[in-house]
């Protein structure tokens, strides 16, 4: 990402400060359409509005914090890589991004599949009617009751994560008279960030039964020799926020080279490899990110060039998006409170949230755009830091940006792309109440997922 830091243009102090900051933008009333939904638009007043609804309306109706998700959005971005993907592949939607009931309807009815991570998101799958078959149960310590769950169900594959869990997993299949589908999870030996892959420490931890030293294929053998378990597939997943493919590809050779060893030495062809999740989004006008027709294109020549090689038949491929399904389809709709000018330094304005709906910015230095949304202002670009309002000093928003120099309290300001990982990993940090989720469509909105009450913390609280 290239980073200026000393940018051009208006400036609110003499000297700008160390930063993460791009230059000024030039209109601070432009909508990127890359890190907003695709309704997303601003009224001749400059008020923002998704599906068809403006988020003053929102803001009375639904209060602030809240997360908006555009539905319209996000089944388009659900057909786009089922369409990439065809019918010779699977899209299995990664849940941990976000799930609820109508999410799960959702994917449903536009015919993706699910993956989830634990007994809590298997039930909110069963419970809004996802069909077990369709079902991908993953984890690296799934305990013996999720596990009896799950197979119990009927889930379509269970992803083993360890030696231990081949075994465990086989026995309470027996034990419930069913012969489990499963994928090994495998370390290739390709650790993913944002912008680059590294080929090191890679086994290091805790996901996946690693490849190098013959780990894989001696899970492999053991897991072919159980009868509670039929062994379906190899699946990997490097990493997130990925927006290079190199890491793919070389997951996916990595990966075939073990279905040829794997024919060599049993004589079996797996039919399917999961190549996993973790496809980046943009999070700020820096960022850009491939669309679904692209990466399926890349992975089905890889695995398909990698096959041929190894004279093997192509197998059936998954992949389990999250962020890049979910993760553009929102947005986080904040009421500005105290403003604070530290002369020479930054101004820090805080909102009605904070770290409790949006811990990304704090546990990964996650970039963040923010822009105002509930009138349009001309005022020259102040550098901000947007701030929440929970007690601890880390508890920053968006770290560095730009708004408008009169913004006052009461405004609203709306921060993109926070459909993926902010209300899945929100907290009660200071008793804070989580946000709800709330879907626009069509002049419609309704809550998905509604705000939480006092009640709601003290009904936990026994006393
Ligand atoms: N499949 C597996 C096996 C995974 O572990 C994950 C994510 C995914 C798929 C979906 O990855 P995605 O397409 O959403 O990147 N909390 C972090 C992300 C953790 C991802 C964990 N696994 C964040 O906020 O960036």
């Amino acid at each position: 990402m290239s980073r200026s830091a000393h940018p051009a243009g208006p400036r609110h102090a003499d000297v700008l400060p160390e930063g993460h900051y791009s230059a000024p933008p030039t209109d601070l009333n432009a909508l990127d359409a890359k890190v907003w939904s695709r309704t997303a638009t601003r009224t001749p007043e400059g008020v923002l509005s998704m599906g068809g609804i403006e988020v003053t309306r929102l803001a009375e109706e639904f209060g602030t914090p809240a997360y908006f998700v555009d539905e319209a959005d996000f089944r388009a971005r659900c057909r786009a890589w089922r369409d990439a993907f065809g019918t010779d592949a699977d899209v299995f939607y990664a849940g941990k991004a976000f799930l609820s009931r109508a999410v799960v309807r959702w994917l449903h009815e536009e015919g993706l599949n699910l993956d989830v991570c634990s007994g809590g998101e298997l039930a909110t799958a069963l419970g809004a009617g996802m069909p077990a078959e369709r079902i991908a149960f993953h984890g690296n310590n799934k305990s013996e009751e999720e596990i009896e769950r799950a197979v119990a169900a009927g889930v379509g594959r269970i992803v083993l994560d360890s030696f231990q869990e081949i075994v465990r997993v086989s026995h309470i299949a027996e034990r419930l008279g069913r012969r489990q589908p499963v994928q090994i999870r495998v370390t290739v030996g390709v650790e993913a960030h944002t912008h680059e892959f590294i080929a090191t420490a890679h086994e290091d931890q805790k996901f996946g039964i690693a490849l190098a030293g013959g780990q894989a294929a001696e899970a492999v053998r053991r897991a072919l020799k159980l009868d509670g378990i039929e062994l379906i597939g190899i699946h990997s997943h490097i990493g997130s926020q990925i927006f290079d493919m190199a890491g793919f590809e070389v997951s996916a050779r990595r990966v075939v080279q073990l279905l040829a060893e794997v024919r060599d030495e049993h004589g079996v062809e797996l039919p399917e490899i999961d190549l996993g999740g973790g496809l980046g989004i943009a999070y700020t006008s820096d960022d850009d990110p491939r669309e679904p027709h692209e990466i399926a294109k890349a992975l089905n020549e890889i695995v398909t060039r990698e096959c041929a090689a190894a004279n093997l038949r192509t197998p059936r491929i998954s992949v389990e998006p999250g962020r890049a399904i979910v993760g553009p389809t929102a947005f986080t709709l904040y009421e500005v409170g105290t403003i604070k000018p530290l002369e020479g330094l930054r101004t820090y304005v805080s909102v009605d949230g904070g770290m409790s709906d949006n811990i990304r910015t704090a546990l990964y230095d996650a970039e963040y755009t923010v822009t105002l949304v509930s009138r349009r202002s001309d005022a020259e670009p102040m550098l901000v830091r947007v701030v929440g309002k929970h007690c601890e000093s880390g508890d920053i928003v968006v770290r560095d940006a730009f708004l408008p120099a009169d913004l006052a309290p009461g405004d609203l300001i709306a921060v993109p792309a926070t459909g993926a990982y902010c209300r899945s990993m929100a907290s009660n940090y200071n008793h804070a109440l989580r946000p709800p989720v709330v879907a626009v469509d069509d002049g419609a909105a309704r809550v998905i997922v509604r705000r939480e009450t006092e009640e709601d913390l003290l009904r936990l609280d026994v006393g």
